[in-house]
């Protein structure tokens, strides 16, 4: 393991991504981890990342010298580079003005470990204020800028290395290389990460955790939640069932797909719930946004709970435990939740008669440690077809939350003949890996005038709300070819009853959030 001591920079996920990419395995820890914790996990290597306070602020976040004295390769980056060079005896001037944005590096050793191979001056990615005037004694200066003339330093003897840029952005042109050669060179790993081996490790793992018991997993029809079952089955079979609440609110085909594409991958027990009617009946003259979400929410966790009662007491019935539940959680959200390694215990609330209270469940978590990317590459892996590998984000609410107006089947209907017809020309255009997502809304509640054959119609407008984003949390709206839009537009007003209009969302993320609802 490769550990990235995280000072409080929005890079630290980046660092280990990329040092996920050079195939070498490594995980986030806050930079205030005791340093003997951090070294009882027996790290190969260490890199400190940036952060955004001065080292000579108040409070500014510190480490322990004996992270240095402990053999272990160091790299430390802006931050944690100014941190090194500080407590190893080196000089850091507070100059009080920042650096920032694109910088020429111009390397003073092409032959030294970081830098070998890569051109005299390179491009880097710059963000600081203080600056480093004086390597600590035994450190070679490896590069330097026309303001900080210590920018890089590098002890082979210690196998401590700093540069002051950071060289996880993609603007620092030759910053994997320069990643890989500490990685390689500096603290002389292997790059053996493959998914290959996730897939083993995580196997051999949930078979330890599991044991001859019984487990349960909510499929939602998502990658996550399909991967990690995908991955339970791999490991332990049919003691694994999954669970599929169908709540009538997918799209065109989905369900279908969900059940037959993924069991004929994985080879999956799947019980499908079709909870359709309930969740209709549910959401009958309910138009607000948040209580169709909070509706849905409910109907969803009190079905999941009564399939998995029956599966309870069936598995009772043959002297059998179901002791386990596998979710699909990602490691930007165990990192985001301040959250460190073990198991969480959640308890399951029960509204089903005949069974004991407090039933307690483990969670199964085996992506826990892994970026959306690798997920997909762990599911291609395992045999699942890209229509789930590469599906596109679907909010859980599904099409209740695109429908402006109360829900009914006849708006459903209607709404998903639209959404068909535009993902059918997406694909056709090859520009389902180019766009985010693209909710189809119906505005049910608004009507419009329009003229089609010789008379006059009264219908409904759809929405199209194309986006391209990186992680949802901000988006712009694509730029879809005009022709592919007026083709949409023809099919839609001509192949779906009760739509006259068809409207192009062209907001980004902020202001509008990606869905209506
Ligand atoms: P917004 O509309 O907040 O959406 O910009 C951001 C991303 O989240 C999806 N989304 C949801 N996903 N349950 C989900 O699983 C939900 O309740 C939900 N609401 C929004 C949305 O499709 C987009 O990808």
């Amino acid at each position: 393991t490769v550990l990235v001591v995280d000072f409080g920079a929005q890079y630290a996920q980046l660092i280990a991504r990329r040092v996920r990419e050079a195939r070498v395995y490594s995980e986030i820890v806050p930079s205030t981890m005791p340093v003997a914790e951090m070294l009882a996990k027996r790290p190969k290597a260490i890199i400190l990342s940036g952060g955004p306070s001065s080292v000579y602020a108040e409070g500014a976040p510190g480490i322990d010298r004996a992270l240095f004295e402990a053999g272990v390769p160091v790299l430390g980056l802006c931050y944690g580079f100014q941190l090194m060079a500080r407590e190893l005896g080196g000089t850091v001037d507070n100059t009080g003005s920042r650096e920032y944005g694109r910088t020429e590096l111009a390397v003073e050793r092409i032959d030294s470990t970081l830098f070998s191979g890569t051109p005299e001056r390179q491009q880097v990615w710059m963000s600081h204020g203080d600056a480093c005037s004086a390597a600590p004694e035994g450190f070679t200066v490896s590069a330097s800028t026309d303001t900080v003339t210590v920018a890089a330093f590098e002890n082979d003897e210690r196998r401590l290395y700093g540069v002051q840029h950071h060289p996880e952005v993609l603007h620092s042109t030759h910053g994997q290389q320069l990643l890989e050669h500490f990685l390689y060179r500096g603290a002389g790993l292997d790059p053996s990460w493959t998914t290959g081996s996730i897939v083993e490790e995580q196997v051999a793992a949930i078979k330890a955790q599991v044991g001859g018991k019984r487990a349960i997993c909510a499929l939602s029809g998502g990658v996550d939640s399909a991967v990690a079952a995908a991955l339970v089955v791999k490991a332990i079979g049919d003691q694994l069932t999954c669970v599929y609440v169908d709540h009538g609110l997918m799209r065109q085909g989905e369900s279908e797909q969900v059940e037959k594409e993924f069991v004929a991958s994985t080879g999956a027990q799947l019980r499908v719930v079709d909870a359709s009617e309930r969740f209709l009946d549910a959401l009958a003259g309910v138009s607000d946004p948040e209580q169709k979400r909070k509706i849905i929410g409910r109907e969803f966790i009190r079905v999941f709970e009564q399939a998995q009662a029956e599966l309870i007491a069936e598995a009772g019935a043959a002297g059998e435990d179901v002791a386990f539940l596998v979710q699909g959680t990602l490691y930007p959200d165990v990192v985001e939740s301040g959250g460190g390694t073990g198991t969480a215990n959640i308890k399951s609330h029960h509204n089903v008669g005949g069974l004991p209270d407090d039933i307690e469940f483990e969670l199964v978590e085996p992506l826990r440690m892994l970026f959306k990317d690798e997920v997909r590459m762990v599911g291609a892996e395992l045999g699942l077809p890209d229509s789930i590998v590469h599906r596109q984000p679907f909010p859980g609410p599904g099409l209740g939350i695109r429908i402006v107006g109360e829900v009914t089947r006849e708006r459903l209907t209607v709404l998903r003949a639209a959404d068909a017809i535009v993902r059918e020309e997406l694909t056709a255009a090859g520009l389902d890996r180019e766009i985010w997502q693209c909710p189809v809304v119906l505005l049910a509640d608004v009507r419009s005038v329009g003229v089609q054959g010789d008379g006059r119609t009264y219908g409904h407008p759809i929405v199209l709300r194309p986006v391209s984003s990186e992680d949802a949390m901000t988006a712009d709206w694509s730029r879809l070819p005009y022709d592919l839009l007026a083709k949409i537009s023809n099919r839609i007003t001509n192949e779906v009853p009760d739509v006259n209009r068809v409207t192009l969302d062209i907001t980004s993320k902020p202001p509008g959030t990606i869905e209506w609802e």
